[in-house]
């Protein structure tokens, strides 16, 4: 369980996150959604312990504050909204980064399996600069699969996961996600893509201007009003007829 109670962060004496209210199960999916800066990144770092913050925070029974960085890094694999690389590494070298934090350092296997799982298998020689921006985000993702490559009990975190990718890498992305899940493992990614929340997110946390506008399952959470007030346009949810899945929201008639 990750758990987040009346948690407040401020930077710079600003307020950027009040009082929020928030948890993730292990064997489920959990979105973070809502408009460019709500805070979701601020939400995440604050349950990474990259940012100091008011209230408590529990990540498996550890405040990450305070807990040694190994013993965080054997429970949760971070994938921040955004990697900068300085160094000419290869794409075996980056993805063996998360191999070294974890617990499975000495089986080197685990790092070509993990870039095989995001379809990356022939890249391990070369340079990472070198890739397009989708590949690159990929192998960020072979990183923290090889960190956390046993899922029971683990935890990924990933800040805007597939952002950068095209729907079908998307799709590939966010079953590698339902599968750790189904594994016992938990995920908490942060979303853009409201259809794919719905998809895949067992359950979904809502920001609007650093505060929770509620969190549960999609079909409770991601509703017309909901959504309009945390996004400030309009916006109508449907299901197709057949799964009762929902579809992308879109802008409502103005009439
Ligand atoms: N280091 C910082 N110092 C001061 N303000 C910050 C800092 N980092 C973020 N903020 C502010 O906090 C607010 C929330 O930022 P955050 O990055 O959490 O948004 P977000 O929901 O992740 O947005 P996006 O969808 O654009 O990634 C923004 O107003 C941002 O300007
Ligand atoms: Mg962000």
């Amino acid at each position: 369980m990750i758990r987040a109670s009346n948690l407040t962060v401020r930077l710079r004496d600003r307020a950027i996150l009040h009082g929020i209210d928030f948890f993730a199960r292990l064997g489920e999916v959990t979105a973070i959604v809502g408009p460019n800066g709500s805070g979701k990144t601020t939400l995440m770092r604050a349950l990474t312990g990259d940012l100091p913050a008011e209230g408590q925070i529990e990540v498996a029974g550890l405040n990450p504050r305070t807990a040694k960085p190994w013993q965080m890094a054997a429970i949760r694999a971070v994938l921040p909204q955004a990697t900068p690389m300085a160094f000419p590494f290869t794409v075996l070298e980056v993805v063996r980064l998360g191999l070294q934090a974890g617990l499975d350092a000495r089986q080197p296997h685990l790092a070509l399996a993990a870039l095989a799982r995001v379809g990356l298998q022939g890249y391990e020689a070369r340079f990472y600069q070198e890739l397009s921006g989708g590949e690159q985000q990929r192998v960020q993702i072979a990183r923290v699969l090889a960190q956390v490559s046993r899922p029971g009990g683990r935890w990924l975190m990933l800040d805007e996961p597939v952002s950068s990718l095209d729907i079908g890498h998307q799709l590939q992305i966010m079953e590698l996600a339902a599968d750790f899940a189904a594994q016992g493992g938990g995920v908490i990614a942060v979303m853009h893509d409201l259809n794919l929340t719905a998809m895949f997110a067992q359950s979904v946390a809502l920001l609007a201007d650093g505060r929770l506008l509620g969190q549960g399952a999609p079909r409770h959470v991601l509703t017309d009003r909901a959504l309009s007030a945390a996004y400030r346009c309009r916006i109508r949810v449907n299901k197709t007829p057949e799964s009762g899945t929902w579809l992308l929201p879109h802008l409502a008639e103005s009439n």
